[in-house]
């Protein structure tokens, strides 16, 4: 069965001004579904064609001969999470369990925030910040390109694209403003918390 691109959980414009209409269009209509199309179009009539999209990143990660499977693989299950992640007003108070463990894992919120934007902003070229859960402990991770926590045996609970298309018509060069407004006023901290398996 052939991979699917969902609808944005939000209107196009519902992000503006932290994330333009015009950005998700292009970053949603354009780019995810172009790795989802060639995602398509590699897997079809392989052994992966009925694969799971999980199992698909998974048996494909580290194979030279399944590279370009991985990237549109990797590709697809990310954007699929940023879009969860962020909603219409978003930022703001983080609850109370995901506010404890932040607090456990970096000293306070504050701690955890500078960390996640760093990891942004050091990933050099394209790729994406994560927060993630291992062994029941939150930790921050960078992955280059289309890579992800997952083929790394570890849970996301929170994934910011930094490929320049993510931010570049609305911040230009400056992903540390982009960084910002994702954390203060897109992530949608309910929906994070909800991806929390425990300690
Ligand atoms: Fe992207």
């Amino acid at each position: 069965m052939a991979f699917e691109l969902p609808p944005l959980p939000y209107a196009h414009d519902a992000l503006e001004p932290y994330m333009s209409s015009q950005t998700l269009h292009l970053h949603h209509g354009k780019h995810h579904q172009t790795y989802v199309n060639t995602l398509n179009g590699l897997v079809r009539d392989t052994p992966l064609e009925d694969a799971d999209l999980e199992e698909v990143c998974k048996v494909s990660y580290g194979d030279p001969s399944k590279q370009t499977v991985f990237n549109n693989a990797g590709q697809h299950w990310n954007h699929l999470l940023f879009w969860q992640c962020m909603r219409k007003g978003g930022g703001g108070a983080i609850p109370g369990e995901l506010e404890s463990r932040l607090r456990d894992g970096f000293g306070s919120v504050e701690a955890f925030k500078d960390e996640f934007a760093k990891a942004g902003l050091a990933q050099f070229g394209s790729g994406w910040a994560w927060l993630v859960e291992d062994g029941g402990r939150l930790q921050v991770m960078r992955t280059p390109n289309g890579e992800n926590p997952l083929v790394h045996g570890r849970h996301a609970l929170l994934g910011c694209d930094v490929w320049e298309h993510s931010y570049y018509l609305d911040y230009q060069n400056r992903r540390a403003d982009y960084l910002k407004a994702f954390l203060d006023n897109l992530v949608d901290w309910e929906f994070v918390a909800g991806r929390l398996q425990g300690r």
